[in-house]
């Protein structure tokens, strides 16, 4: 019997869906850095996008580097605050490289207006966003995103790295959560 599968509501985004889109976004992504003359460097955002970008550096047809960093918003575990630590800082100097940051997705974009503020500091030569998600709140957060995988609704979604309490970040698809597991 399937892993979680009395918890899960509905499939929004199978496997089959996730890796048709990871995989032209690879190709798009890896074209615009074509002509550029060092490795391009991923940041990706633990713990949601430790799924996305593992399988988004295997579509990029240019060779990257990866890099991680956790980030924490100080509140509750269900809506931001937009007061962000740093609980794992990059373990390089990004100084004159070309980041792309990685995300799973994009809620009320607190997380990523704080991240491009604090990396910018540091000087990269471009700095850029990939989402593979972004829920309709994030517009007014007015964050210039390079490329998204999917515009989705509001709703309560969990897996493919997207935990609700830790859980579900090993399902294999992106589902909604079923409402008697929150309420
Ligand atoms: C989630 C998600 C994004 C962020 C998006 O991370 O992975 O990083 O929230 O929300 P925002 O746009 O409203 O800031 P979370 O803080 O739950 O940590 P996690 O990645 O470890 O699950
Ligand atoms: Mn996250
Ligand atoms: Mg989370």
């Amino acid at each position: 019997t399937e892993k979680y599968a009395d918890e899960i509501e509905s499939v929004l985004l199978s496997e089959e869906t996730l890796h048709e889109r990871i995989a032209e976004m690879g190709a798009t992504i890896g074209a615009k850095y074509a002509d550029t003359d060092q490795e391009v460097v991923l940041i990706c955002v633990l713990k949601g996008a430790a799924i996305f970008v593992s399988d988004f550096a295997r579509a990029l047809p240019i060779p990257s580097e990866m890099e991680f960093m956790a980030v924490s918003s100080y509140g509750s575990s269900t809506s931001s605050s937009g007061v962000v630590r740093i609980l794992k800082d990059l373990d390089r100097d990004i100084a004159d490289r070309d980041v792309i940051i990685v995300e799973d997705i994009i809620d009320s974009g607190l997380t990523l207006s704080w991240l491009m503020r604090n990396l910018k500091t540091r000087n990269p030569r471009s700095l850029e966003i990939v989402t593979l998600l972004r829920k309709p709140d994030a517009v007014k957060a007015d964050l210039d995103i390079l490329e998204i995988g999917f515009d989705i609704p509001n709703e309560f979604v969990v897996g493919y790295g997207l935990d609700f309490a830790e859980r579900y970040r090993d399902l294999p698809y992106i589902g909604r959560l079923h409402p008697r597991m929150y309420s």
